[in-house]
């Protein structure tokens, strides 16, 4: 299973998906291969937004290594399933969809909800990471089940 999650700036939400997934599925020893892009262009290189960091590493993963990058449309082929934050996500990465094949492996990350973006509220970090976590555990559970 290869899943890439997508924000706006992958450097807040995104990040934190991709290191949450990954280790979700390292830790049930799944050979699942997780990244992340955002659609803005604005933070293309650099590490996760030090906020982000902090709340993943308060809970024993290390996202610092990772390196913000933008969405293209070559990942719709690289991607089984590609979970974007909110409805704006979900409207940029539809457009650049050229056929319904890719258009099908776009989802919000959870159903009928969005992911709000922390990036003005530092207050944001710890239930973000709380809302991420557990619609990563469901994510997981669900595609496995699917995969079967
Ligand atoms: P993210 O958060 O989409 O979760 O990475 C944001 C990061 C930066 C900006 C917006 C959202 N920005 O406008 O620079």
């Amino acid at each position: 299973m290869k899943i890439l999650m997508v924000c706006l700036g992958n450097i807040c939400r995104s990040p934190l998906a991709e290191g949450i997934m990954r280790h979700l599925a390292d830790a049930q020893g799944l050979n699942w291969q997780v990244d992340s892009a955002g659609t803005g262009n604005y933070h293309i290189g650099k590490k996760p937004d030090h906020r982000s960091i902090k709340v993943a590493k308060a809970h024993g993963i290390d996202i610092s290594a990772q390196q913000a990058r933008q969405f293209s449309v070559a990942d719709f082929d690289s991607f089984d399933v590609i979970a974007v934050m909110d409805e704006q996500n979900y409207r940029d990465v539809m457009r650049l969809a050229e056929n319904d094949s890719q258009r099908e492996k776009v989802r919000l990350l959870i159903k009928n909800e969005i992911v709000p973006d922390p990036y003005y509220d530092d207050a944001l970090f710890a239930p973000v990471y709380d809302l991420i976590e557990k619609n990563c555990v469901s994510l997981l559970a669900e595609l496995k089940t699917q995969n079967r």
